[in-house]
């Protein structure tokens, strides 16, 4: 028996050292964590429960059958993140490069799906080079495994992934069908092919990072929902935004006792929308002054930033913020902004967190870039998310709320639940100007009259009032009352029920 011991004691030895203690000394060199390293730092102390740790590859092609390394280049578990159960699939970059094989394809689909039974949110941690190249199909059926479970897991449980390295070939699509994607800046970088690839087919030069990494996910193609300095700020994030997810599907978010008072008021917001309705100001300032403790977790703050999503908190409760940006483009609706806020209000719809929007919106944005780039479809996309979500919604107008971006930004139309109008709020078909354009086409020159009809239009249309008599906001309500009164809706909601009609799937415009 203790012989049997030892051997185990030595055998887990082995195997947490990976790929040797030589490939661990290059991992740190690079400023990356080892896998064991980075699951520490995400779960809480002495959670992890590790399984599969002596799964080796069955590989007989170039010489592999003499390479085993158990745990074959990730490391599974399950573990908690304050206090709640997660399932957490990390690549070993120290053996085989944390390239896929069908055994490792194995260990993850195992730990989907546990994570699948058990209502638990999954974490994958990506640092690899793609497909075990030794061995061929084998490792292309592997990676198809992981993302049927991806599929099927979406909607159900939150999926985050975490990039700390390469994640190149096969292992970008895991990723990106799952609901979040986090990028370490300067260590890691993404691409479906690499720079040696890209030259050859298109004769461009370009390096990883101009190619694929934080900056560009972040900013340009919005593959990534965000990027830290480092590993461990990286995990510290990571807690943060689980700790404002529901578990899956049919769980609430974890209520997160604060002590700012819900009836707080907040007397700046009375003077946050200048009296000039064309000078810009920050929604940011406005959301951070009315969530619990001023803490929003922003996502995609990089990218389209004239429409900001992010996590936040009512009285201790989840909700997920949208808000127009006055401070780039004005807030316009474009193709962008509409894809981003999209995904993000039908991530909170899946999982039951309800929506608080702040609009200030002067419409789309016009052009044939827009057009041409799909800006209807993309347009339609928020729409129709919106339309489609079931969870409560409130709704702050603001400023403009102008045309069609009216219609698109939660409208009681639109099912919204409790929809309010600040003082300052224009709530119309479009500004004045560009109404006075087209119905008073013959005056335009005659300075004067001009003038008069635009004052006319302002004084009649550009008010929250025409809506509140038509029963279009609930409430014309003082900026500074805006925490409490959101606060009073969402508890109001909070047993909300409602439900669309049956269907197998939608059929959102992609
Ligand atoms: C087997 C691999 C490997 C792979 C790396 N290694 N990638 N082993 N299969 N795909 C091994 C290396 O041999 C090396 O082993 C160790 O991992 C570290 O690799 P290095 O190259 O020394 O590290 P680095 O310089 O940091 O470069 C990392 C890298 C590079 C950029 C990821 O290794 C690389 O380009 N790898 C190949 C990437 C690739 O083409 N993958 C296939 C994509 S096709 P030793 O023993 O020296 O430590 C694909 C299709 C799937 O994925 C499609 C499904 C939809």
């Amino acid at each position: 028996m203790d012989d049997i011991i030892k051997e185990l004691e030595a055998r887990r030895e082995n195997a947490k050292l990976g790929g040797g203690q030589k490939r661990i000394d290059s991992q740190h060199f690079k400023g990356k964590l080892t896998a064991r390293e980075r699951i520490q730092l995400i779960l809480d102390e002495g959670s992890f429960e590790e399984y599969d740790m002596f799964v080796e590859h069955d590989s007989h092609e170039f010489g592999m059958q003499d390479q085993k390394i158990p745990g074959d280049g990730v490391v599974i578990g399950s573990g908690l993140v304050n206090g709640r159960t997660v399932f957490i699939y990390v690549k070993d970059f120290t053996v085989f490069g944390g390239s896929l094989s069908l055994a490792h394809s194995k260990k993850i689909n195992k730990i989907q799906d546990m994570a699948l039974k058990n209502n638990s949110p999954l974490i994958g941690v990506l640092d690899a080079g793609g497909a075990r190249i030794q061995e061929g199909i084998d490792s292309l059926g592997g990676y198809a495994e992981v993302f049927q479970r991806n599929v099927l897991a979406s909607g159900v449980i939150p999926q985050i992934s975490i990039i700390m390295g390469p994640c190149a070939g096969g292992d970008v699509y895991s990723p990106a069908l799952t609901d979040f994607i986090f990028m370490v800046r300067d260590t890691s970088y993404m691409f479906v092919t690499g720079p040696d690839v890209v030259k050859t087919v298109t004769n461009e030069e370009v390096t990883a990072e101009q190619l694929g990494g934080a900056e560009v996910h972040t900013s340009i193609s919005s593959v990534a929902d965000g990027a830290y300095e480092n590993d461990l700020e990286m995990m510290e994030q990571m807690r943060e935004l689980i700790g404002f997810l529901p578990s899956s599907n049919i769980e609430k978010s974890p209520i997160r006792k604060t002590s700012d008072p819900i009836n707080r008021s907040e007397m700046s917001l009375d003077s946050l929308v200048p009296d000039n309705s064309n000078t810009p100001y920050d929604i940011k300032e406005l959301i951070l002054k009315v969530v619990d403790e001023g803490k929003f977790f922003e996502i995609q703050e990089k990218f389209a930033q004239n429409i900001v999503t992010g996590f936040a908190r009512f009285d201790g409760h989840t909700v997920g913020v949208v808000g127009n940006q006055p401070l780039h483009l004005a807030g316009v609706l474009d193709s962008d902004a509409s894809r981003k806020a999209a995904r993000f209000v039908r991530f909170c719809d899946a999982f039951s967190i309800p929506l608080v929007t702040f609009v200030d919106v002067p419409g789309f944005l016009p052009g044939t870039d827009q057009e041409y780039g799909g800006l209807i479809k993309n347009g339609a996309k928020l729409l129709y998310a919106y339309a489609e979500a079931t969870v409560p919604k409130v709704t702050i107008i603001t400023r403009k709320a102008y045309g069609g971006a009216y219609c698109v930004m939660a409208p009681k139309h639109l099912r919204g639940d409790i929809n309010y109008a600040w003082p300052s709020a224009e709530i119309a078909v479009m500004g004045a100007k560009g109404a006075v354009e087209i119905i008073y086409r013959n005056d335009i020159g005659d300075e004067e009259k001009i003038k008069k009809h635009t004052e006319a239009y302002e004084d009649r249309f550009l008010n929250p009032f025409v809506a509140a008599e038509r029963g279009y906001v609930d409430d014309v309500i003082m900026p500074r009352n805006s925490r409490s009164r959101i606060g009073k809706a969402l508890k109001m909601l909070r047993n909300k029920k409602l439900s669309n009609p049956w269907k197998k799937h939608d059929n959102l415009p992609l």
